[in-house]
């Protein structure tokens, strides 16, 4: 039988359980999810997409119904690629909307087989993303609970050396 295969691209500059709880709900959806992290030449992130890919494995460790990758250029041209034609993606809040809303129907201009799948974050991680998570850490702020151990680990190994 065909596998329902799904894309779900970000820069996960952390991976945060946010992405997590998207990831674990669009799996009841597909048979496969592809964490894709995209190369993005004009945002320079905190770790590098090497980096994003080991954490995203160790985060998901365990779990074969997820592939790790990451796309350079456009992302209608990866999902092609691994012949998928949905990608997921998660809305936090209204702000969400109008970048989401733009990118799905820039897609799928590109590719009118492609449909993007949105899933409201849940109501525990809706005020997170990876720019507050990395303001906070660099602060030394607590964020236990907000992303897996490995992220913590890691961020603190990023901003404090330990
Ligand atoms: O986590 P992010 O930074 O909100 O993810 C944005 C991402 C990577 C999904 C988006 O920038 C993207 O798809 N980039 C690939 C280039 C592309 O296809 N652009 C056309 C859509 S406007």
């Amino acid at each position: 039988m065909k596998q329902r295969i799904a894309v779900y691209p970000g820069s996960f500059d952390p991976i945060t359980y946010g992405h997590m709880d998207i990831l674990f709900r669009s799996l009841e959806l597909f048979d496969k999810v592809i964490m894709a992290v995209a190369y993005n030449i004009e945002k320079k992130g905190l770790f590098t997409v090497e980096e994003r890919k080991d954490i995203i494995r160790e985060a998901v460790k365990g779990n074969e119904h997820v592939i790790v990758d990451s796309f350079e250029g456009l992302l209608v041209d990866y999902v092609k690629k691994v012949n998928s034609r949905f990608v997921v993606r998660g809305l936090r809040a209204m702000s969400d909307f109008e970048y989401e809303f733009q990118m799905a129907s820039m897609n799928r201009n590109l590719n009118k087989d492609m449909d993007t799948i949105f899933m409201m974050t849940s109501k525990d991680y809706f005020f997170i993303s990876s720019r507050t998570i990395k303001e906070v850490a660099s602060f030394g702020g607590n964020v236990d609970g907000l992303v897996p151990p490995v992220v913590a680990k890691c961020l603190k190994e990023k901003f404090f050396n330990t």
